[in-house]
């Protein structure tokens, strides 16, 4: 099957610090298991709004709060963890096969996104019944 939630970890980003501040670096293939294609990041996200809402077939992310905190509801179509993100030194890597949805942003949150692949909306999934549909068609891979 696949990706599920329990390949969905967090990793520990190294951090280097000294009394002028805080550096953290992520390179492809070292700290995480993928080459970075693209970034993108979510801010200025209304009181109560909620990102995500769809799954992915190929990508693979590795998402970080740069700024604030925010929660990460990740479901495989049999499991569901939900994954609070408030540390810029820690990502949560997900795998693809993953239905994810950002919510309870706090005021000012930064969510940073590191991305295998370039955009492609025929990656996305955006039906949950849909990717209930492709978990099941692709649960013997
Ligand atoms: P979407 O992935 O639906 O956002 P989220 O999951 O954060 O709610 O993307 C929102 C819009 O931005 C949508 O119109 C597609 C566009 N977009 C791009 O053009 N390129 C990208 O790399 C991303 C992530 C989104």
């Amino acid at each position: 099957m696949t990706g599920s939630v329990y390949d969905c970890v967090i990793l520990p980003l190294n951090k280097i610090h000294n009394r002028d501040g805080n550096i953290t670096i992520v390179e492809g293939q070292k700290n995480i298991p993928f080459d970075v294609k693209r970034i993108y990041y979510l801010y200025d996200i209304p009181g109560g709004e909620a990102r995500g809402g769809h799954g992915h077939k190929e990508l693979y992310q590795l998402i970080v709060s740069a700024s604030g905190s925010f929660d990460v509801m990740i479901d495989d179509g049999i499991n569901k963890k939900i994954v609070t993100l408030n540390r810029p030194d820690y990502g949560l890597l997900i795998v693809p096969g993953i239905w994810r949805e950002l919510i309870e942003f706090s005021s000012g949150a930064i969510c940073l996104v590191l991305a295998s692949h370039k955009y492609d909306e025929n990656d996305y999934i955006r039906d949950y019944k849909d990717f209930k549909t492709y978990k099941e068609i692709t649960y013997d891979k």
